[in-house]
């Protein structure tokens, strides 16, 4: 019997998914576990898990709890290692521009005064982002100095993470961009996010189709996958005259438009690399449970690959 620790704040269309999912696999049994209703004694392992499968919506509960049931000796999906890389865009940013991966110019700035002299030594357009977010929220696309100084002190009045200036520079999209996903290290669909918004979020009106995957998408995705450690991610990028850029990457995504989109079925394959990483524990690692990356050489071979999903 494999435990699986499934950690929620709110069943969405994609937590009931991979619910479902786990159900319907033989010798699997699911604890719910809802990251708001109970409290963490941190010197003991709160549930006999085999694995923590972390579908939270909330940051820093899914970080918390993780950092909980890998400290007392669980493998987590994703580790608290790769969700904080993925969870903090400055984190993120670093990390691309270390291993040579492309993506926009960031400036960091922790004052109001250094941080409109980095908007200016960066140029307009800019993107002035919190560090922590998602869904497009308090994004703000800086044209000018006087939208710059204006968006700059209605920060200051916001809460100390928004006294972290991450500034960067702003990419022209040919109105759409491009989220892959990725299984451990290998991408396994992407679709394309047309909008008219600037922003493109399908959480704010963008519309998903199919992106094939390119011998150029797959290879910036798995190099970004392997730099960040791996795991159930969806990576965020922009194409440009010069090629692929990486934008973020995220790694409690929402999947519930791509699935049809693309033909993939997201849920089966997350839920086969879950259970893969529960057989790991299993198989007497308690001991070393640091998250290890794990690949999965050839997700085709896997059974539930490529399947249609019908729901
Ligand atoms: N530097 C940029 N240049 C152009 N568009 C951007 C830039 N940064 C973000 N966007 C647009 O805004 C969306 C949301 O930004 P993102 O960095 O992914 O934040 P979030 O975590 O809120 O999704 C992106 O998917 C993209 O469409
Ligand atoms: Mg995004």
């Amino acid at each position: 019997m494999i435990r699986v620790g499934f950690l929620f704040s709110r069943l969405r269309v994609e937590e009931k998914y991979l619910l479902e999912e786990l159900e319907r696999r033989p010798g699997v049994d699911v604890i719910r576990i809802n990251d708001g209703e109970r409290f963490f004694d941190i010197a003991r392992l709160p549930e006999q898990a085999d694995v923590l499968f972390e579908r939270s919506i909330s940051y820093l509960r899914g970080l918390y709890i993780s950092k909980i049931f890998a400290a007392n000796g669980v493998r987590v999906v994703n580790s608290p290692e790769v969700a904080e890389r993925c969870g903090d865009k400055y984190i993120t940013s670093q990390i691309l521009v270390n291993a040579g991966i492309p993506t926009p110019r960031v400036y960091m700035a922790f004052d109001q005064e250094s941080a409109l002299a980095a908007v200016e030594a960066m140029g307009y357009p800019c993107v002035i982002k919190p560090v922590i977010g998602s869904w497009g929220r308090l994004l703000a696309r800086v044209d000018d100095r006087q939208a710059a100084e204006a968006f700059i002190e209605h920060k200051a009045g916001l809460g100390v993470l928004h006294q972290v200036y991450y500034i960067q520079e702003y990419i022209h999209k040919p109105g759409r961009d491009i989220r892959a996903f990725v299984i451990g290290e290998e991408p396994i669909c992407a679709i394309y996010r047309t909008s008219e918004n600037w922003i493109t979020n399908t959480a704010r009106g963008g519309v998903a189709s199919n992106c094939p995957l390119t011998p150029e998408l797959v290879a910036i995705c798995r190099q970004t996958a392997q730099a960040i450690g791996g795991g159930l991610l969806a990576i965020d990028l922009f194409e440009t005259e010069h090629g692929l850029m990486v934008n973020e990457v995220n790694h409690t995504m929402e999947f519930r438009n791509s699935i049809a989109t693309t033909g993939v079925n997201i849920p089966a394959l997350m839920v086969d690399y879950v259970l893969a990483a529960a057989k790991g524990h299993e198989a007497g690692d308690r001991q070393h449970s640091q998250p290890q990356p794990m690949r999965f050489p050839s997700w085709q071979d896997r059974p539930s690959a490529g399947s249609v999903f019908s729901a």
